[in-house]
């Protein structure tokens, strides 16, 4: 992340309430299961999404806090990069510097945990949004904001266009399409959620939304130019993976020049919208920035 001690300290503060995430919503499940959702939540994750949420809901002057609700984002999150790495999708063996959740704990447990992360993700967001004082009427809509950008209209839709994508010549606009829902949904959710917490105005949520999608499409374009740019080391995760499944990836298509502009211009594109909007901090400027000056 930059070095920018507010994002530290965010990181932090999800950490802690991923604890407590853990310590509150597993007990009733299996104890082999509930060791591998521990494993696949408290790796050494980014943080990006729940910083987001973070951010977006200070930028429109709501809570500054909301850690339990950020939580809730990086658990639907981890549950996608669970099934990510699972042999009948991305196939991959290491995650955040460690074997991926069913190397450590074998394909069944994987799945479940990973399923299982879905129903109590959408439990600690709504105890998260009442917490917050928002009205019933409003955490349902947090919990619909959630449940829609990581079903079969968002995330999950996404995933399947991917693996269906394999070996096939996209066009740019149906690459667009498959990254705008595998993973730029999720992000654009984030930074709506934290309009929601903060009871934004329609305009507001409206900038936050086009500002959201836009650094989310830049987040995986990024990801892809990180597949072929970076090393396994810095990544975490086994680099060049996607040459290996013949994936349909920017770099590929524009080359990693080209992506790279793309990427940059959706950055410009969505911090233009947040100023427009008076919207625009430092921290939502830096952290659009980061998504494509990061590393790993
Ligand atoms: C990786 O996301 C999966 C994609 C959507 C490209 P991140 O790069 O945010 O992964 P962590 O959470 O930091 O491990
Ligand atoms: C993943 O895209 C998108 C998700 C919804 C998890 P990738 O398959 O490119 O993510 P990495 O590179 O494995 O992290
Ligand atoms: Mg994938
Ligand atoms: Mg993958
Ligand atoms: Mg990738």
């Amino acid at each position: 992340m930059p070095a920018v001690s507010q994002f530290a300290a965010d990181r932090v503060a999800v950490q802690r309430a991923l604890d407590l995430f853990c310590a509150r919503w597993l007990n009733h499940m299996a104890p082999l299961t509930a060791e591998a959702v521990r494993y696949a939540l408290l790796g050494e994750g980014k943080r990006l999404r729940a910083i987001l949420l973070l951010e977006a809901s200070r930028a429109c002057g709501g809570p500054t806090h909301a850690y339990a609700l950020a939580a809730a984002v990086e658990v639907v999150h981890a549950y996608s990069l669970v099934h990510d790495d699972l042999p009948c999708m991305d196939d991959d063996d290491v995650r955040r510097g460690r074997p991926t959740v069913h190397r450590a704990y074998g394909v069944d447990v994987a799945t479940a945990a990973g399923l299982a992360m879905v129903p109590l993700a959408a439990r600690s967001a709504y105890h998260a949004a009442i917490e917050l004082g928002l009205n019933a009427e409003e955490a349902g809509g947090v919990v619909r904001t959630l449940m829609q950008a990581s079903g079969g209209g968002g995330m999950i839709g996404g995933q399947l266009l991917d693996l269906e994508a394999e070996g096939v010549h996209l066009t740019l606009d149906a690459m667009e399409r498959v990254h705008r829902l595998k993973t730029g949904a999720l992000i654009a959710a984030s930074v709506m959620l934290g309009a929601q917490a903060a009871r934004a105005s329609e305009e507001r949520r409206q900038a936050l939304a086009h500002y959201g999608a836009a650094i989310g499409l830049a987040f995986q374009i990024a990801d892809d130019v990180l597949d072929v740019t970076a090393t396994t080391d810095e990544l975490g995760k086994t680099a060049g993976r996607d040459l290996a499944l013949a994936k349909s990836t920017y770099p590929a298509l524009l080359g990693v020049e080209g992506a790279i502009e793309r990427a940059t211009a959706l950055v410009e594109e969505a911090c233009a919208v947040l100023q427009a909007e008076g919207l625009l901090t430092p921290t939502l400027e830096q952290l659009a920035r980061y998504i494509v000056e990061r590393r790993n």
